[in-house]
């Protein structure tokens, strides 16, 4: 297992391009199960994620090729529904083709996910959603096993706001007999993304970009190719790492109107940003101000950056609170960044931090994949030599992080395996 080795107290500068959005190329890539034929994914980030979602497919007879940013997936020979424990217990997402399983071939038999690094991630909502539209569902040695010989349109209403139960649900939906109405649904950008690949396909779907999704039922879709939208997390990500180091740095290929709520808090905690409309400049102080931060559903400060922002207020002049209202139990790195010299007090969901002067290089785990990323980001300030291990968690999520972070100046290395 690959290690990072980061020598902190480098400033970052320069310039950097950000990658195609893991979690968008995740729910397109199974909604080419709702119709035979060749599709072409542009923007595709070289990531863990990625290539166990094609394997999946694959699995299931797809054929896939990737170029680099350039995903070539063929759906003709798709002959299997299964998605098998031993892969779906790599990655959550892989439910995803729950939807367009049944809704394409009338079977679908998933696993349940297992557990997560962090909490317990119920899928009760996406089986539900499923079930509204007609599927027969049993949950059969740990399988969803959903049977339909014709979805029908419903109504289904969410009682928590769920970025996967509404991706699998619309799939669902856009092939069911009729209309359905999905309210509260989830309109992160990579939502979005999905509905208008699915129109691109010839669905039908009305309410794009709001939680009202009324969607017509049409008998058969078509192949499309799409580009993928920029990964907002990784940018976001980078842009903390430069308010950490007290950098200054510009972030190219990226969707700024996707992180207003993080690009408020920067500029809140002392960074000065320039805004254009694929890039973003920022100059930030030495030391951060301390700044408040309760996550929230899009547009709100996304969960997927809370970990991020608990390093840099580790080191801000004074006291925050951070409260993630999304998962109350995803602060796996608390432990880890007090092993780095953080001041952090953690009660339920709620982070209490005081800003320390110095944090202290140390030895520290990853457990999942922004988990990882604060503790590389931690490790970039900390005095001394800080190791990361198992960052194969990273690499689910980020594309050659230590590449494009020692472009802009840090010193960190990858380690591989076998050497330590
Ligand atoms: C997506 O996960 C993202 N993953 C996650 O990003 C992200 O953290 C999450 O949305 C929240 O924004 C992908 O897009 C592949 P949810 P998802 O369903 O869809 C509860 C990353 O770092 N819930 O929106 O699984 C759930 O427990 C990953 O890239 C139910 O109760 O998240 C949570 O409290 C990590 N029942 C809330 O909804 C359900 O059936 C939001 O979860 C489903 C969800």
């Amino acid at each position: 297992m690959d290690k990072f080795i980061i020598n902190g107290g480098n400033t970052l500068k320069g310039t950097i391009k950000i990658g195609g959005s893991k979690n968008a190329a995740l729910a397109l890539m199974p909604a080419t199960l709702l119709a035979s034929g060749k599709y072409q994914f542009d923007n595709i980030p070289d990531l863990r994620d990625i290539s166990t979602m094609s394997k999946l497919l694959e699995m299931m007879g797809v054929d896939t090729e990737k170029h680099n940013q350039i995903l070539s997936i063929n759906t003709f020979r798709v002959n299997k529904f299964e998605a098998p424990y031993e892969q779906v217990k790599k990655m959550r997402a892989s439910i995803y083709v729950l939807g367009p399983l049944v809704a394409r071939y009338g079977y679908a038999k998933v696993s349940l996910p297992g557990g997560c690094a962090w909490g317990p991630r119920p899928v009760n909502l996406h089986i539900e959603g499923v079930r509204k539209l007609g599927a027969k569902i049993e949950i059969d040695q740990g399988y969803i096993v959903a049977k339909a010989k014709k979805l029908k349109g419903a109504r289904i209403t969410f009682d928590v706001s769920s970025v996967g139960a509404t991706g699998n649900v619309m799939m669902a939906a856009v092939l069911a007999k009729g209309t359905s109405v999905i309210e509260n649904a989830a309109i992160e950008p990579e939502i979005i993304a999905l509905a208008e690949f699915l129109v691109k396909m010839g669905a039908q779907i009305n309410g794009i970009g709001t939680t009202r999704l009324e969607i017509e039922g049409v008998d058969a879709l078509h192949p499309v190719n799409e580009a993928m939208i920029p990964d907002r997390i990784e940018a976001g990500t980078f842009l903390v790492a430069a308010a950490l180091t007290g950098g200054k740095i510009k972030i190219e290929n990226c969707n700024p109107s996707h992180i207003t709520s993080l690009l408020t808090k920067l500029e809140e905690a002392g960074s000065k940003l320039q805004i254009g409309t694929d890039w973003i400049k920022i100059q930030s102080p030495k030391i951060p101000k301390p700044v408040d931060v309760t996550t929230a559903v899009y547009p709100g400060f996304p969960t997927d950056m809370q970990a991020q922002w608990l390093s840099l207020m580790s080191v801000a002049k004074g006291s925050s609170v951070i409260i993630d209202t999304i998962y109350f139990d995803r602060f796996k790195h608390v432990p880890e960044l007090i092993r780095l010299g953080a001041n952090i007090e953690l009660n339920r969901n709620t982070a209490m931090v005081k800003g320390v002067k110095q944090l202290k290089a140390a030895k520290v785990m990853s457990t999942d994949l922004r988990a990882s990323a604060s503790l590389v980001l931690a490790g970039l300030v900390a005095k001394g030599k800080t190791e990361v291990l198992r960052v194969y968690h990273l690499d689910r999520g980020y594309e050659r992080l230590e590449k494009k972070l020692q472009s802009l100046g840090a010193k960190i290395r990858r380690v591989s395996g076998k050497e330590y």
